[in-house]
């Protein structure tokens, strides 16, 4: 199986993850290819419960499936966790099914631009189960709380600084983590941002937490869409696998999706927003996105295989 799958893997690297960590591991067995992570590229402070990860993961496995059915060979996945694993890709009786392609993993990206306003058709969002839709506009002010929760937290800021990269001499530009071009930075935000996060223990009881927030205060108004995607805490990985193909079926559309994690990683703004969704256990929200079509492409972020 590895001198097949070996050739695939910047195909499977395509797969979507928080912060662009890339946290997975494919280790070639005598089995087929076992699915794991790399603790060292997940994300204990942002994202301490794991759920973001279990999410990539599952992107990750549905990414390789998609890729190896398109190559023509016959893979399947086999859930098995263990320590720093999730399961097994394994040869099959057939290519596993579904409708998308490699080109299709490819053509998919976060957008963080602006977006046409315009709402997605009743029945696309029908298509996608487990997804629940919001006007933007009804999430701005969960958006500015929870901004407002991240940029105070020098943990989390910290965190989410060592996976910036702003400039192309970062040595890792290229590889992973978060471009300025990817993130939809002009040359000046970038440099403003890089400034102001270095001087963040000093600048941030002058009030840099508001100023940072304040960046994305107008993002959410306009007339457009917010998915958020509800399921069992215990099928997040199987969540991830759901959540890639409907970003697919989104992209297929014409639509790009803008995750906005920050609004179900503050507590407060989690609570609200189940409330809002009629949802009985805020645990059960595991995504938040706003989607539309942009109004222009976005830059492809890095990746280690490539
Ligand atoms: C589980 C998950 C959570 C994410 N959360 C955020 C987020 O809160 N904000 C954001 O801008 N992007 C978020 N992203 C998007 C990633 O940053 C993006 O997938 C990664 O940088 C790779 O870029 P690509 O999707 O364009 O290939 C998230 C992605 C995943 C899979």
């Amino acid at each position: 199986m590895k001198d097949r799958l070996r050739p695939l893997e910047p195909d499977f690297w395509r797969a979507p993850s928080a912060h662009n960590t890339q946290p997975w591991t494919l280790t070639y067995t005598a089995e087929g290819a076992e699915v794991g992570w790399d603790p060292s590229r997940a994300l204990p402070i942002s994202d301490p419960t794991g759920r973001d990860l279990r999410l990539s993961l599952g992107a990750f496995v549905e990414c390789c499936l998609i890729v190896c059915a398109d190559a023509g060979l016959s893979v399947g996945f086999r859930p098995d966790p263990g320590p720093h694993r999730v399961g097994v890709l394994h040869a099959a009786a057939q290519p596993y099914r579904t409708p998308f392609t490699t080109a299709d993993v490819r053509a998919r990206g976060a957008n963080r631009g602006e977006y046409h306003p315009g709402r997605l058709p009743d029945p696309l969002v029908a298509e996608l189960t487990g997804m629940r839709r919001l006007a933007c506009r009804d999430l701005a002010d969960l958006l500015h709380a929870a901004d407002l929760h991240q940029f105070g937290d020098r943990e989390v800021t910290r965190e989410l600084r060592a996976w910036l990269r702003l400039t192309r001499r970062h040595r890792r530009y290229l590889l992973d983590g978060l471009t300025d071009r990817a993130l939809s930075l002009t040359r000046a935000e970038a440099i403003g941002l890089r400034a102001s996060l270095a001087l963040y223990p000093a600048l941030r009881p002058l009030g840099l937490p508001r100023v940072l927030a304040g960046a994305s205060r107008d993002l959410l108004d306009y007339d457009g869409d917010v998915l958020v995607l509800v399921g069992a805490v215990e099928d997040e990985l199987e969540m991830g696998r759901v959540l890639m193909r409907h970003w697919l079926t989104l992209s297929a559309h014409g639509y790009a999706t803008h995750p906005l994690s920050q609004i179900i990683d503050c507590e407060p703004t989690r609570r609200t927003l189940a409330d809002r969704l009629g949802v009985a256990d805020p645990r059960t929200l595991l995504h938040v996105a706003r989607v539309g079509r942009p109004a222009s492409p976005a830059t492809p972020s890095s990746r280690l295989r490539s």
